[in-house]
């Protein structure tokens, strides 16, 4: 019996060790203008998602800055052309946050950051987009986020 619950709590640890790798995230942005990945999706036991952007090109944030904002796919308009009025100084990024569920700062060649955020918000039936609000950027610096 004894054995039994041991090999049982080595499966529990074991199944919690790969549904944590699951919940961490990693995408590119380059000096061409683009992630490496147009869906990024995690599983629906995940509480927490641990992303790490990293700009692999050479160029400066102010010439080729890359961020990653995750929003609702209807509030990425509105998202993009708040990120524009706030500007460089705040990385594009929306001084109000309440359509913005993620956010990295912006990023130039070499730099890197890692953000984590809670899932508890997030739907599985609800659709969302990450884009890079440098201006000029989302057209092709998009794509899909889902919870599975
Ligand atoms: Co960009």
């Amino acid at each position: 019996m004894r054995s039994i619950l041991t090999s049982l709590c080595g499966l529990l640890l074991l199944a919690a060790n790969i549904s944590k790798a699951n919940c961490n995230l990693e995408i590119e942005g380059n000096d061409a203008m683009q992630f490496n990945t147009k869906e990024l999706s995690v599983p629906a036991s995940c509480t927490e998602v641990k992303l790490t952007l990293k700009h692999v090109g050479k160029l400066p944030k102010t010439a080729m800055g890359h961020n990653w904002i995750l929003v609702k796919e209807k509030d990425l308009q509105t998202v993009s052309s708040q990120g524009l009025t706030a500007g460089p100084t705040h990385d594009y990024i929306p001084q109000d946050k309440s359509l913005v569920i993620a956010s990295t700062k912006l990023l130039g060649g070499g730099e890197q950051d890692t953000i984590t955020f809670s899932t508890k918000a997030l739907s599985p039936s609800e659709k969302y987009l990450f884009f890079c609000s440098f201006p000029g950027h989302f057209a092709l610096m998009k794509g899909s986020f889902s919870i599975k």
